[in-house]
């Protein structure tokens, strides 16, 4: 736009509604080795698959695409709900029918619909201390106080979650709900074994908190063996489920579930405003997965250990001892402890001008100094050869700026003076 024309341009500044979020910057293209964010690895995707399942599914019923819903009612294609509950029963130990299941625009929308239906500004909530970063935003923009409980190997502490219950009580503060992703928690990879969560359902049933069971990375276990869900455990139906296909399948679709009790589901219909989410996708994954989905999976995880073992071997050889982690059961991500010297924040600024992107912790975290010298890394998305690339371009540039690691490659390096 020149000069001129901006002269011009409207200013929608004064009209601009109460306490919207700061204007987002614009998208200048993806860094040349991206570990953000929460991609899939593109040669996974089941391409073939999909263009098969596209075609019979909408020479067979594309012409329902002229009715919202198609025709299947407002909690999304029925097609795609009924594999949902074959797999969630086999899978997550979920007893539940077609209409206990509201098929979503990824699991993003569920997040926004439970907390609408819950959450009011200036409620409490508690979620893991280390958490996916859309929910922690999601909190602070609805100014929800969120409280973090410290992980340890098994997930949320159940010591801390039950002080931190006690001591809300104690103030006389009712905790609304627990946010947890109990099954390859994000970003600690965790998974949280059936007694602890047990554990968890009884607290929560002691102190009257709902619980929101984020379930979305629970396909990408190496063993494909994990704990029954919540949902499943909970004796009170006090739990609400979500997840998607977003990490199975792919995250460009949008589309992921909530699964919840008539009782909460019937509340939160009402807030799903868009007229269902895109008819097309749930078409065609219903037509996939019914298939292939169960030897689909296994394919994508094997794929996805591979690269997870390229990049703990190229982090030892670039970063030695200085990069400390647990070797994730499942999963697109790994959870990285540098030395304290280490700011990821200033990391991550430093390295994007190396054209390496990396989540610093503290934007995954309610504990900004624990969460200092930690970093998230997916290592879903970028190839063998980025990843090893990326990862010495990163070692690189955190030498320069924090001379850490001392030996690079196993060559020993001068530190920074
Ligand atoms: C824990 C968690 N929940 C929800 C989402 C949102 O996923 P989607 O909306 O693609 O299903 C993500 C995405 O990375 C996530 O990590």
């Amino acid at each position: 736009m020149t000069e001129a024309l901006k002269n011009l341009a409207f200013d929608f500044a004064p009209l601009l509604a109460a306490n919207l979020p700061p204007g987002a910057a614009r998208w200048t293209g993806a860094a040349k080795y991206n570990f953000t964010g929460g991609n899939n690895d593109g040669d996974a995707v089941p391409v073939d698959g999909l263009i098969a399942a596209a075609t019979a599914s909408l020479k067979r019923e594309g012409r329902n695409l002229a009715t919202y819903n198609l025709a299947t009612g407002p909690q999304g294609y029925r097609p795609l709900r009924e594999f949902l509950v074959g797999k969630l029963k086999r899978d997550a130990a979920i007893d539940c029918t077609a209409d206990d299941i509201l098929l979503v625009s990824g699991s993003l929308q569920a997040l926004d619909l439970v907390n609408q239906v819950l959450l009011t500004r200036g409620d409490t909530v508690i979620c893991e201390q280390d958490t996916y970063q859309g929910t922690l935003t999601r909190f602070a923009r609805l100014g929800v106080k969120a409280i973090g409980i410290p992980l340890d190997r098994e997930g949320l502490r159940m010591d801390a979650l039950a002080a931190a219950l006690a001591d809300c009580k104690a103030r006389g503060v009712q905790v609304k709900m627990i946010y947890t992703i109990p099954t390859v928690q994000n970003p600690t990879a965790t998974i949280m074994p059936e007694a602890r969560r047990g554990e968890l359902l009884r607290l929560a049933e002691q102190y009257g908190v709902a619980v929101f069971e984020d379930d979305c990375y629970a396909d990408l276990i190496w063993d494909g063996k994990r704990p029954p869900s919540l949902y499943a455990m909970s004796r009170t139906h006090n739990v609400i489920h979500c997840g998607s296909f977003s990490k199975s399948i792919a995250p460009a679709l949008r589309v992921g579930f909530l699964v919840a009790p008539w009782t909460i589901m019937s509340r939160m219909m009402p807030l799903k405003t868009d007229a269902g989410s895109g008819a097309l996708e749930q078409m065609v994954l219903a037509e996939f997965c019914t298939q292939h989905f169960a030897t689909h999976v296994p394919k994508l995880t094997r794929g996805l250990r591979l690269k997870l073992e390229t990049l703990m071997d190229a982090l030892a050889e670039q970063f030695g001892t200085a990069a400390e982690f647990a070797d994730p059961k499942g999963g697109i991500f790994l959870w990285v402890k540098l030395p304290d010297a280490v700011d990821t924040q200033k990391l991550a600024h430093a390295s994007l001008a190396s054209g390496v992107a990396i989540n610093p912790g503290p934007e995954w975290s309610t504990d900004k100094s624990y969460s200092k010298s930690r970093m998230r890394l997916c290592f879903a998305s970028p190839s063998h050869e980025e990843i090893r690339q990326g990862v010495a371009a990163l070692a690189e540039v955190c030498r320069r700026e924090f001379g850490v690691p001392a030996r690079i490659a196993n060559v020993e390096q001068r530190a920074r003076a």
